[in-house]
């Protein structure tokens, strides 16, 4: 069912644990991690971000996602959430859609312009009940860097910066930069835990961790103990899809033509990797 992504994720900071908010861009990783959920009783958070929205339409992939949880997984909470809207424009466009849950990235502007606008998309949102997310510091891209040249410094959030920020917007979710990156190869060495700590001490609302495809066994956990309640995860979904089809088309002289067997094997392998980031993150067999 579709439920609020406040509900799910302050459940997760009660308990402990963490939820996967995985990226989708078609009815295969739709599907694959509709069907994950449900085989690993995990809730989910199903997100789309504005250049998807562009590619598949916003409304159809919207409504392929209600869709396959309404008919398929009604039992699973399922939060349907616009990733990295980066305008208002945007975020009304998710809202108008029935999306129950929204991003606003302001990351990239000064502070008292990311407060303001922050503060302006709350504002709309929370008379229709749905819950923001804002962003503080900056969780760099992969393709803006080359491996070991991010100055890490220019991006960390600052937490006593942060809990202003949560005070003076009203946000009901914060991403945090703590030496996550979006993409693999390019996070920080070792995340800077003290900062992570600090920002879950004096700020109450759940903090989400971007770009956490590369963030495995030991790191995930520690982040969970220092109060991560959302990992956000697409470039380990896309790789999984991807380099499935790749190994349909190498490894076989005739894969034939038909579209069903070739996407259906790299939506199994979707459904997998999306089952293993449940596992680690402690959501199975929490709804
Ligand atoms: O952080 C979000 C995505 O990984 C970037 O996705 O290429 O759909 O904007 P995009
Ligand atoms: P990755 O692609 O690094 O998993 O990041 C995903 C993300 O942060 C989506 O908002
Ligand atoms: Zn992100």
């Amino acid at each position: 069912m579709i439920v609020s992504v406040k509900e799910i994720l302050e459940k997760a900071k009660a308990g402990g644990y963490a939820v996967g908010a995985f990226n989708t861009t078609n009815m295969e990783t739709t599907r694959a991690i509709v069907e994950a959920a449900k085989e690993t009783k995990s809730p989910v958070v199903i997100q789309i971000t504005e250049k998807t929205m562009e590619y598949a339409g916003g409304r159809m992939l919207y409504n392929i996602v209600k869709n396959d949880v309404e008919f398929y997984a009604p039992e699973v909470p399922v939060a349907i959430h616009l990733d990295h809207g980066k305008s208002f424009e945007i975020v009304k466009r998710a809202v108008t859609i029935g999306f129950n849950s929204v991003m606003y990235d302001g990351s990239r502007k000064n502070y008292e312009d990311n407060v303001m606008v922050t503060k302006e998309v709350v504002d709309f949102c929370h008379e229709k009940g749905i819950p923001v997310q804002g962003e503080l510091g900056n969780v760099p891209y992969l393709f803006e860097h080359k491996m070991g040249a991010v100055d890490w410094d220019k991006y960390m959030t600052d937490p006593e910066q942060a809990k202003d920020f949560v005070e003076k917007t009203g946000i009901d979710t914060l991403a945090v930069a703590i030496g996550n990156a979006h993409g693999f190869f390019i996070e920080r060495e070792v995340p800077d835990w003290d900062r992570l700590s600090k920002i879950r001490e004096i700020v109450d609302v759940p903090i989400v961790l971007h770009g956490a495809s590369d963030w495995e066994d030991g790191k995930a956990t520690e982040a969970i103990k220092r109060g991560v309640s959302c990992f956000n995860v697409d470039t380990n979904t896309r790789m999984a899809f991807v380099n499935s089809l790749s190994a349909t088309f190498k490894g076989q002289s005739d894969p034939g033509f038909d579209i069903r067997t070739i996407l259906g094997e790299a939506r199994e392998a979707v459904k997998e990797s999306v089952k293993h980031k449940m596992n680690l993150f402690g959501s199975v067999g929490r709804i």
